[in-house]
């Protein structure tokens, strides 16, 4: 009897090897290499069954099988018709996030956790594509869902007040039976939810293991490429060793789309983090409401508290301006100093290590006497504050809750601070100022550096330049 051939594959990255790692050489993640059995890793065989699929759908589309010429592919394409808009204040947002609009034949990643909210955003998508497409032929989308019945799908869609004709919905795991049946309506766009829950025949193993997703995702970029449809996919993110997360498949989709959102928080942010044909780094946000999600105009209007509005203000608040993809907005950072000798720290949306850096600078560099003291941190709707920019809001919360001082609630606060207590500038200086001004405040303060390059700007705001924690503290405090 011959040797069974063995090989590891690692849950994260997807990459191959002759044995075992502990820790996945690769992309460092421990105890992600599993062991596949040579009947498990049939690639070549998922590979050629898919092809067959994807192959007969569309008898009458020849495979190009030799070069063609620039001219001769650009034949009869306006640069308009590149990329497939949406409409309305919802689709715009989207749009933008994924570079001005579908781009058709692509194959786009949504990933995301549990619950986010990941299918109502692509049904919405869904139904924008289907009531919008300004195409020659029939307008349809195919919505197939390995996740919920058609009754809970269309259920969703009414509660959403969805109700185009041409939004075709199908339940299946079986990739080629999805692709069978689709062909009986052939659409403009083919969503597939989720990536996790189908699977390919002649692949080994069930669906949502590594080798399944690996081999459907490219079936389903065969699919997209030949036959120019766009198909939108859903994987969902999971932390469990044995299902892969949808990180293998980076690689091999044109774009990816995270959507990120605290359980207890109605706002959802979507996140560009690949695009082939667009920017990365593009922001969206949207708030999850009774009828789906909805675009915010003004992102400040989330991430400030109503303090904002009133005169009597707390102590340990203050505003900092973030800029996020092309957006740009206003947050509240809290801060909480409580006399406890533990002196233990926790910080939300705040990096720990950014964190204790701000705190040892106040206590070093301008004399602040924390020792002694807990301290809380936390930035209001479960964002994220990643920025260096947000140092001083930081810092400025600290002192306000430390001195018991409520900063005046038209004030806010831009710069980074470094381990002397300087302030340094920041990128897109301008940008945030103006929201800054347009938003109301009064007076700002950043880096004196910065200073200058602001005189031009021309606007009601006062500018409170500082060179050093201790000037900030003088000026405000
Ligand atoms: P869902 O799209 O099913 O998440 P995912 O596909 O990422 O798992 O949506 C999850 C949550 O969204 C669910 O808890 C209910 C909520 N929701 C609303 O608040 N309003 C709505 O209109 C819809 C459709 C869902
Ligand atoms: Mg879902």
């Amino acid at each position: 009897m011959g040797k069974v051939k063995v090989s590891w594959v690692c849950d994260n990255c997807g990459e191959t090897f002759g044995q075992w790692w502990g820790t996945c050489p690769s992309c460092n993640v421990t105890c992600s290499v599993k062991k596949f059995t040579e009947a498990e890793f049939s690639r070549a065989r998922g590979a050629e069954v898919s092809e067959a699929a994807v192959r007969s759908w569309l008898p009458e589309h020849s495979i190009t099988l030799v070069p063609l010429s620039l001219a001769e592919v650009n034949k009869g394409r306006n640069q308009s018709d590149w990329r497939i808009p949406l409409s309305g204040h919802f689709g715009m947002e989207v749009s933008r996030v994924l570079g001005g609009g579908i781009v058709p034949g692509s194959l786009l990643l949504f990933g995301g956790d549990p619950g986010v909210g990941k299918s109502t955003l692509l049904l919405q998508i869904s139904a924008i594509l289907a009531q919008g497409f300004n195409f020659n032929g029939p307008a349809r989308v195919v919505y197939v869902s390995g996740e919920e019945s058609i009754e809970q799908i269309g259920n969703r869609a009414d509660r959403m007040g969805i109700t185009t004709k041409d939004l075709f919905l199908y339940s299946s795991t079986d990739i080629e039976d999805i692709l069978d049946n689709v062909k009986t309506c052939p659409p403009q766009a083919l969503i597939v939810d989720s990536i996790q829950t189908v699977y390919l025949r002649g692949v080994a193993g069930s669906a949502g293991n590594i080798m399944q997703v690996k081999e459907c995702t490219s079936a389903l970029l065969r699919f997209a490429k030949q036959t120019n449809i766009p198909v939108l996919l859903i994987g969902h993110v999971t932390k469990s060793g044995d299902i892969a997360g949808p990180r293998i498949l980076e690689h091999i989709v044109d774009a990816v789309f995270y959507m990120e959102g605290e359980r207890y928080s109605s706002y959802r942010l979507l996140r560009s983090v690949k695009n082939r044909f667009g920017t990365t780094d593009e922001l969206g946000v949207f708030e999850m409401s009774e009828s789906g999600l909805e675009a915010v105009s003004n992102p400040s209007e989330i991430f400030l508290s109503d303090h904002f509005s009133d005169s009597d203000v707390l102590a340990g608040l203050a505003i900092a301006v973030v800029v996020d993809g092309s957006r740009t907005f206003l947050i509240e950072v809290q801060a909480l100093c409580v006399s406890d000798p533990s002196a233990a720290r926790h910080a939300n949306g705040i990096k720990a290590g950014r964190a204790d850096m701000i705190i040892s600078v106040l206590m070093k560099q301008a004399g602040l006497k924390l020792q002694g003291n807990a301290i809380f941190l936390n930035v209001v709707s479960g964002y994220n504050l990643t920025e260096t920019a947000g140092d001083l809001a930081i810092a400025a919360a600290i002192c306000s809750s430390f001195l018991e001082f409520p900063i005046p609630n038209d004030i806010a606060f831009i710069g980074e601070v470094g381990l002397g207590g300087e302030l340094r500038g920041v990128p897109r200086m301008d940008k945030r100022i103006i929201a800054v001004a347009k938003l109301g405040f009064k007076r700002c303060v950043i880096p004196k550096a910065a200073e200058r390059t602001l005189a031009s700007l021309n606007l009601e705001l006062t500018i409170l330049g500082c060179n050093n924690l201790k000037d900030v503290i003088n000026m405000v405090f």
